[in-house]
């Protein structure tokens, strides 16, 4: 059974939408056992509680940079985990986290990497930078986590029009309910070993297709 650390700032609904596919099969051959917040008192520590999965509160602020990778680490080592997916979570992961779990740590962005991402996009902004420059097709992504800002390898993306009557809050909406479908098929394909590498870049194997 692999074990998943899901890393929240927040709310939680992707976070939900993992626990969801876990209870429904889609996940297999795995569960989130522990979700790590990097604020306390946010909705996503509410739903782990009510699920029963275990959960810990760890701040930048209460440690310097060494201790609080070194915090990271050993919360995820007493909790035997082998997966980390970043569900809208908004501290920097330490290098140290980063090489120990390098190739089985996911993160999901609001938006169509490489564009709208990087430093200062996240949350809201990504959405009214959206609107505001007058795009017209969004989307999600989820990619591999390395060193920097974004620039992991792109696992899977899936786009979503941009109408003349949305807002950037109705663009946040649109894009969070494709959020809640890539994010469950990426990491129930990492656990299966259903990632597939083609001249490094990496797709899921779905049946005979990748893609
Ligand atoms: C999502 O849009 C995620 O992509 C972004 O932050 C938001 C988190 O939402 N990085 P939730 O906490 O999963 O509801």
């Amino acid at each position: 059974m692999r074990r998943i650390a899901v890393l929240v700032s927040g709310s939680g609904s992707n976070l939900q939408s993992l626990i969801d596919a876990q209870q429904s099969g889609q996940i297999s051959g795995a569960e989130v056992a522990l979700v790590i917040s990097s604020k306390p008192n946010v909705y996503a520590l509410e739903r782990a509680a009510t699920h029963g999965i275990a959960s810990r509160v760890i701040r930048t602020a209460d440690y310097s940079p060494a201790e609080y990778e070194k915090a990271l680490l050993n919360t995820l080592t007493e909790h035997s985990i082998d997966t980390i997916v970043l569900a809208g979570f908004l501290a920097i992961l330490p290098q140290g986290v980063i090489g120990a779990y390098r190739g089985r740590i996911v993160n999901i962005h609001p938006s169509l990497i490489p564009s709208f991402c990087g430093k200062g996009f996240y949350g809201a902004r990504v959405h009214r930078a959206v609107y505001e420059s007058a795009v017209k097709l969004t989307g999600a992504t989820v990619h591999f986590v390395d060193e920097g800002i974004d620039t992991g390898k792109v696992i899977c993306q899936r786009g979503v029009a941009v109408a003349a009557d949305d807002t950037p809050e109705t663009i946040a909406a649109k894009v969070l309910k494709i959020e809640h479908q890539i994010l469950p098929e990426v990491v129930a394909a990492l656990v299966a070993d259903r990632i597939e590498w083609v001249d490094e870049r990496p797709f899921i194997r779905r049946g005979e297709e990748i893609g």
